[in-house]
């Protein structure tokens, strides 16, 4: 069998998701738990961004051992040269520099002629080949590029030092056979791809809700490298699922005949850690890792089930580490119970966290009975959440008078970053209103809710209630979420958690735009 790298995008394409930017401290942890599920290479961001990708990429790179930690870059000098700071310390480093090649993009994004796009890309991965001898070249939009403009553009990507070439279908059009048939050509066109063991990358969105099958068509027709993300997440409807690449070359190796090196009992860890950090809730009915991936309703699909399990399962949910029964911790459990805990959901924790942490479990356990998985998880995103963030504005205190009255009032208090504090009062319809209306009045930040979610995070009378809000300002949506046993509470922080996001990418909106394409 051949085995199929697994390269993994969710801190790059799957950030892209509207919303679900991540901070520094979040990018680390998933990606220690990536290195952990066995993906082969990580693009842990676009460092020319922000001083905040860059840091991310850079700690990545320090801190990973196994996995390859690659960072994007446009075919722009500075682009390269911020990328291969990023990954100079890495133990293996890759730049992936991109530059689109179809006849659309020519026409109306450069205004540039083919023969000027093959020189950029060749002078560009010449400079990456500069810091590192791992350097991936994707000719974005090349599933709607002439076929041999692809293969020119290949050829000299190969000739320019290329060792990775990736063929996106950026805009989701592509459908299995037409985009398998890619891969086919190129390697008939160009023997030096298989002379010269040149990995053929497959990089899908899922537009038409193809990017798995289309995936799946490029290894088949010699693709070795595989670009997705966990859960699917990305731009728009979203990049090829990873746990569903996997799962379908594991479950039906009779057909496919390759392999990956993912250890499938860590994907429902790492879906869990990326939906809780990334705010993006994974659909019930998604495959391999929905709430109703393995759950039986039919009463003659729960009589098969019980006979004989395969009758209606494909999978075995332990082979992707779904739990069979849930640990309960409670205010009698220790520090070592609780750590170990933590542990086994997947993060990785100093002594000093744990220490924070375990004040704050103590403080739960003494206002409800049982603390559940997914209590603890809840603490942990909201600890992540602020870790990163010095600059934040932070709530120190909250007053609300409503009832059945429909006008409600509230008075907050917030501490911002250099210890001052403020105090507003607001009334409102109904108390959220009111809470957020005098949160605005307090940071002078004001944006449109354009969604509000509440939800227990366990059953029971004393679960912790979640608060998920997005804020829309100007063209930037940004999520926040909160959580308290106190529902009341949890919609402030939430609010505040999205304004203080707001705040910080602002700052990134700025640098961007100081490092702007020519
Ligand atoms: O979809 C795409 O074309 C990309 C490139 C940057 C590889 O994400
Ligand atoms: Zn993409």
């Amino acid at each position: 069998m051949d085995t199929v790298r697994i390269f993994d995008t969710t801190l790059r394409d799957g950030e892209q998701s509207p919303g679900a930017s991540l901070n520094r401290a979040e990018k680390i942890e998933i990606a220690r738990q990536l290195e952990t599920l066995g993906v082969d290479i990580i693009e842990a961001g676009f460092p020319i961004t922000s001083n905040d990708d860059f840091e991310a990429v850079k700690t990545i790179a320090g801190e990973l051992g196994r996995a390859t930690v690659c960072g994007l870059s446009r075919c722009v000098a500075a682009d390269v040269d911020r990328a291969g700071e990023a990954v100079k310390n890495a133990a293996h480093g890759r730049i992936h520099v991109f530059c689109a090649t179809s006849k659309i993009h020519l026409e109306h994004k450069f205004k540039k002629a083919f023969d000027e796009i093959v020189k950029i890309s060749v002078d560009h991965i010449e400079r990456a080949r500069g810091f590192v001898d791992d350097v991936e070249f994707s000719p974005e939009d090349a599933s709607r590029t002439e076929l041999n403009h692809l293969v020119e553009i290949t050829g000299a990507a190969i000739d320019a030092g290329a060792t990775t070439i990736n063929l996106p279908d950026t805009v989701g059009y592509a459908t299995p056979e037409e985009y398998g048939r890619i891969f086919s050509y190129l390697r008939e066109q160009l023997p030096v791809i298989d002379a010269k063991g040149i990995i053929l990358s497959a990089h899908c969105h899922n537009d038409l809700g193809l990017a798995v099958a289309n995936s799946l068509a490029a290894a088949m027709n010699g693709a070795r490298q595989i670009e997705c993300t966990i859960n699917g997440i990305g731009e728009r409807a979203g990049n090829a699922s990873l746990e569903e690449v996997v799962m379908a070359m594991n479950t039906r190796g009779d057909y496919y005949d390759l392999t990956t090196k993912i250890k499938t009992k860590e994907i429902y860890r790492t879906s869990r850690m990326v939906s809780k950090l990334t705010g993006l809730d994974v659909q019930r009915n998604k495959a391999i890792i929905g709430e109703n991936a393995f759950a039986h309703e039919a009463g003659i699909h729960q009589d098969g089930i019980l006979k004989e399990r395969t009758t209606y399962e494909i999978m075995d949910p332990r082979d992707v580490g779904i739990p069979e029964s849930k640990l309960v911790l409670g205010k009698h459990s220790g520090r070592h119970a609780f750590r170990a805990r933590i542990e086994e959901l997947g993060y990785s924790v100093d002594d000093a966290a744990v220490d924070r942490l375990f004040t704050k479990f103590k403080a739960l356990a003494d206002r409800k009975k049982n603390v559940y998985d997914e209590d603890i998880e809840a603490l942990l995103e909201s600890d992540l959440d602020s870790a990163s963030r010095t600059d934040l504005w932070s709530l120190a205190y909250l007053q609300v008078n409503g009832g059945t009255h429909p006008i409600a009032t509230a008075t907050v208090t917030i501490t911002d970053s250099s210890g001052e504090t403020r105090t507003d009062a607001s009334t409102g319809d109904g108390p959220i209103d009111a809470i957020y209306s005098a949160i605005q009045r307090i940071t002078g930040v004001t944006a449109e809710l354009t969604d509000y979610q509440i939800r227990a995070v366990t059953g029971g009378k004393d679960a912790m209630g979640e608060v998920r809000v997005e804020l829309r300002h100007h063209d930037t949506r940004v999520r926040g979420r909160g959580v308290s046993t106190d529902v009341i509470e949890a919609s402030a922080l939430a609010y505040l958690a999205a304004i203080n996001r707001l705040r910080s990418l602002d700052y990134r909106t700025a640098e961007a735009a100081s490092t702007a394409h020519p």
